[in-house]
This record gives structure tokens, sequence and C-alpha cells, in this order.
């Protein structure tokens, strides 16, 4: 595909901080962004090893780079260095989207909403839902500060170290007064019991991503009513398992493309929706 960009002097540059970031699929879909909307920028990727990560956030500043996204192993470390944060940044405590407004930089987070606008393509009405989310690191809290603010109305949450559930609900106290209602901790062992009580299963975790890792629990459980969302980008076994049953069910594509369709728009005030079948089929392609 041609992604050539038409550049001149008044071309703003943004890009993505990452550590490898040679794996990245945002520089080809950000790129499509930028001429679809006739937005005269360039997206480019930027390898930052940690020991550079704040000379690289000054350098925003020093270039007049306009944003960045940032990913591994970056997403955490960068809030220390920003001007200010979004609210589901304090929440999430990562942050994959910096935008520069004359120097005064502030972090964001759209994997949250990336996640959701998703889910709602098979789900379009959350509130009342009861959610099992599969994993506790930094995908998890994404996932469900969005869940929370869907107004779900339970999420159990099962991870290898139950300590990081715990932790979360700990740090989500605030965002609802009734969290240890709404966010239960259960142990792997618990998990093929508490499929009777759920309607959408999350993957956030990475077993999957290699086809003989082994399985979080009985995949041949899932029943047909359940929703089935694994964040890795690929079918994965319990995502074959739930198509097998005749679930709805997606993988990580949608979340990626809505979280970069939402940092375009925090950078630019366009939304590009024009490219989000055009990105899908790029990505299916490959
Ligand atoms: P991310 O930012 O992608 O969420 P992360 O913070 O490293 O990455 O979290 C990885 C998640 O996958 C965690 O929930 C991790 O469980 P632990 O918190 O116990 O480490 C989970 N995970 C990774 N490998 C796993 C495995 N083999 N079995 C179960 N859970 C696993």
């Amino acid at each position: 595909m041609d992604l050539i960009c038409k550049l001149d002097g008044s071309t703003d540059v943004y890009g993505i901080f990452g550590y490898p970031v040679k794996h990245s699929k945002s520089p080809t879909f950000q790129t499509l962004f930028f001429q679809k909307t006739n937005i005269n920028g360039i997206y480019v990727p930027f390898e930052v090893k940690p020991e550079n990560l704040q000379l690289a956030v000054k350098s925003l500043r020093a270039l007049n780079i306009k944003g960045v996204n940032v990913t591994i192993p970056h997403k955490e470390e960068v809030i220390k260095y920003v001007n200010d944060v979004s609210k589901e940044v304090m929440y999430i405590g990562a942050s994959n989207t910096l935008v520069n407004i004359d120097g005064f930089i502030k972090a964001f987070n759209t994997d949250a909403f990336g996640f959701i606008k998703g889910l709602k393509q098979l789900e379009p009405e959350l509130a009342g839902k009861k959610v099992l989310v599969l994993g506790a690191g930094g995908a998890s809290r994404a996932i469900i500060y969005g869940l929370i603010n869907e107004n779900v109305e339970k999420i159990y949450i099962a991870n290898r170290t139950p300590q990081r559930a715990e932790k979360i609900k700990e740090d989500f106290r605030k965002l609802h007064r009734f969290i240890d209602e709404v966010i239960e901790i259960i142990n792997f062992n618990q998990v093929e019991d508490t499929l009777n009580e759920v309607d959408i299963i999350v993957n956030t975790t990475s077993v999957g991503l290699n086809e003989d890792d082994k399985p979080l629990f009985d995949y041949e459980k899932i029943k047909p009513e359940h929703t089935v969302v694994d964040i890795i980008y690929k079918k994965t076994p319990l995502l074959q398992a739930a198509e097998k049953k005749g679930c709805k069910w997606q993988d990580g594509l949608p979340m990626l493309i809505y979280q970069g369709m939402k940092a375009f728009e925090l950078w630019t005030g366009k939304w590009p929706e024009v490219c989000y079948e055009e990105v899908k089929n790029i990505f299916i392609a490959d």
C-alpha cells in the first residue's frame, strides 16, 4: 500500500516511543489517518531506550513534536516526566498517548476507550453486564477502568498473582462507591464455576500468544451465550473455542485501532472513522 506523505516545512511531527518499536503497527495506521483526513502530519517510530526516556520527553518540547504514543516498556515510567495527567491515567497508572501543546505535555490513556468501543461492536449496552477478566497487568487495569465507567454490574478478576488484582481493587476504590460489590477477586480454579455468572469473558493475559501455552481454564466450558474477547491480535485457542461454541467473539484488533483513533483525535481534533475498515483489512491481510 502506498503510504507516502507529502512533506513540507509546515508538516507536524508525531510518533511512538517504544523499545523495541519495530513491531509496532501504529505508524502504518496513523499515517493512513493523516492522509485520509488531509492533515499535514507525519508519524514515525522512535526507538527510545529506557535510560533515555526522560530526555526523549524533553525532546518533544525542544523539537516541537506535537504528540506521541508510548508503548512497552515506557507506559508507566513516562508519567514521571510530563506536566499533567488525565483522570484515566491517574487511575490506570500508565499512559499510551502524550499531547504537546506549546511545551506543556499532558499524558492520556486511550486503551480503556479503545477496548470499550471495540467491545460495543458486540455488546452495545454494557450497563448491568457481568464480566470475567483474566489477568491483572497493565492492560487489565485499563479495561477494568473502562468497564467500571460503563456501569457493568460485576467484574470477576482472576490472576496468577492475586495481589495484583487486589491492588487494582484498592486503586479503584475512589472510582466507584461500591467497589467491594463490583469487583470480586477469584482464583483460577474458581473460573469454571464463575462462567455461569458472567455474560462476557475477557483475556488480558499473554496466554494464547503461543499455540502451546497451557490454557487458563477448560475452554470447553464456554457457553454459546458468552461474548468472548481476547486482546491478543489473533485467533487464540480461547477465541477458537468461542467460535466453535457459536459465541460472539473478538480479538485485539478493534481495541488497537480504536485506541489509535482516540490518540489521533486528541492530537488533531479529527475522528478518522473512514479508516476503520481499511485499517482492519490491512492487518487481516498481514
Ligand atoms: P500487559 O501490560 O500486557 O497487561 P503485564 O502487565 O506484564 O502486561 O501483565 C501480563 C498479564 O498476563 C498478568 O496478568 C500476568 O499474570 P501475573 O500478574 O501473575 O504475572 C499474566 N500472565 C502472563 N503469563 C501467564 C501465565 N503463564 N499464566 C497466567 N497468567 C499469565
